[in-house]
C-alpha cells in the first residue's frame, strides 16, 4: 500500500523555504493518511532516524521519526523547551548523502504537536530522540545540519 518516496537532495530550494501548518482536520482525508504513512515507509526503507515532509518535496509542517521501532508521527510541532545543556554529536542526513558532521544541541526539549489521529500530544525527549527531533524541526524551517556543523566530511559510497 504504502510506498516510497523519491528524496529531494540538497541544494535544492524546497529544502530551504519554511512549510505551513496543516489544517487538523485534514488528517481525516484519505490524502494526508497515505502521505504520513509513505514517509514511514521511505524513512524506514532507507534507514533513516526521521524524515520531513520538504525531503519528499512538501513544504509542510510535518515529520516522521523512528523511535526505536516505533513510528512518532509529528504534525505542527512546536518547541516549548530547551535545555541550557548542550551536546555534540555527529549527524548525517538522507537529503544530504555520504555527509556527516557535528552538530551541538540541546541535551533536552518539549515539544507539543499532533499526531497522526490529530490529538495534541506534549513529548520530552533527551540525548539522541531530543536530536533527532531538533533536526527535523531544522527541515521544517528550511535549515540544514550542515548550516550548523562543524568537521564535516564526505565518505565515498
Ligand atoms: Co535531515
Amino acid at each position: 500500500m504504502a510506498k516510497i518516496l523519491p528524496i529531494i537532495i540538497a541544494p535544492n530550494k524546497i529544502l530551504r523555504e519554511k512549510s505551513k501548518d496543516i489544517n487538523p482536520e485534514d488528517l481525516k482525508k484519505s490524502e494526508m493518511k497515505k502521505l504520513l504513512l509513505d514517509m514511514e515507509k521511505t524513512m524506514l526503507q532507507e534507514d533513516g532516524l526521521g524524515l520531513a515532509a520538504p525531503q519528499i518535496g512538501k513544504n509542510l509542517n510535518i515529520f516522521v521519526i523512528n523511535n526505536k521501532g516505533k513510528t512518532l508521527f509529528v504534525i505542527n510541532p512546536k518547541i516549548t523547551k530547551r535545555s541550557w545543556a548542550k551536546e555534540t554529536d555527529q549527524e548525517g542526513c538522507l537529503s544530504i548523502p555520504n555527509t556527516y558532521g557535528d552538530v551541538l544541541r540541546h541535551k533536552k526539549i518539549n515539544i507539543s504537536y499532533i499526531n497522526e489521529k490529530g490529538k495534541k500530544q506534549k513529548l520530552g525527549a533527551s540525548n539522541l530522540l531530543a536530536r533527532i527531533v531538533q533536526h527535523e524541526y531544522d527541515h521544517i524551517n528550511g535549515v540544514l545540519f550542515t548550516d550548523k556543523a562543524e568537521n564535516i566530511i564526505v565518505k565515498e559510497d
